[in-house]
């Protein structure tokens, strides 16, 4: 993979394997915002053992950071859940295609996501959470899209809110590629 950075007057851009990407969140901006909300969690948390429950396969390079951020006794789990018809765009169905190993009656869960799209998934996955009987759910999402959402979800640890673009690279995909990029962008070309 060949990569060089250049600035530009309308941003940054950065080219990879001849794609041209606009990017929006770099590394060390990604480094600094999950530092500070693994300590804001760890503050939240304190003496709770959330269950950190990670919705793949978008979250998983964040969970990784934030975890590492975070330093209070946790528990991580995983729930692999499909939402899009096509690369882009959502069904709004939501399906679980892997679901939790360990019951989280009781606990303290902490979703983590990667965006809030059009809120379809997450709302769906607070309702079958719920039916769980867990003393809490709360919603953790590295990025937001709020000009694109359709159903109102609580969001209580946000990274970054940003505009309407179909984001890669840190965990997000287009059509399962890209997720290895280190840095939040679009593809400009
Ligand atoms: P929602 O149900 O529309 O909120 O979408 C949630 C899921 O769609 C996310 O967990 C992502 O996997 C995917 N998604 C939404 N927007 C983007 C994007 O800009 N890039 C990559 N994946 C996205």
């Amino acid at each position: 993979m060949s990569l060089s950075d250049e600035l530009t007057g309308s941003g940054r851009t950065t080219l990879i394997d001849g794609m041209t990407f606009e990017v929006l969140i770099d590394e060390e901006e990604l480094a600094s915002r999950v530092r500070e909300l693994g300590q804001q969690i760890s503050r939240d948390y304190d003496g709770l053992k959330p269950a950190i429950v990670a919705v793949l396969k978008g979250s998983f390079v964040f969970l990784a950071d934030l975890v590492r951020a975070i330093d209070i006794e946790c528990t991580v789990d995983f729930l692999v859940v499909s939402s899009y018809g096509d690369d882009t765009k959502s069904s709004g169905v939501v399906q679980i295609s892997s679901d939790l190993t360990t019951p989280v009656e009781g606990r303290h869960v902490l979703l983590i996501e990667d965006i809030v799209d059009t809120g379809l998934t997450m709302s769906y996955l607070l309702k079958n959470l719920d039916s769980r009987s867990p003393a809490s759910v709360k919603v953790c999402t590295l990025l937001e899209k709020p000009s694109r959402l359709k159903v109102e979800v609580p969001i209580h640890y946000k990274g970054f809110t940003i505009d309407d673009h179909f984001v890669v690279g840190y965990g997000l995909d287009y059509a399962q590629t890209m997720r290895n990029l280190p840095f939040i962008g679009y593809k400009v070309g």
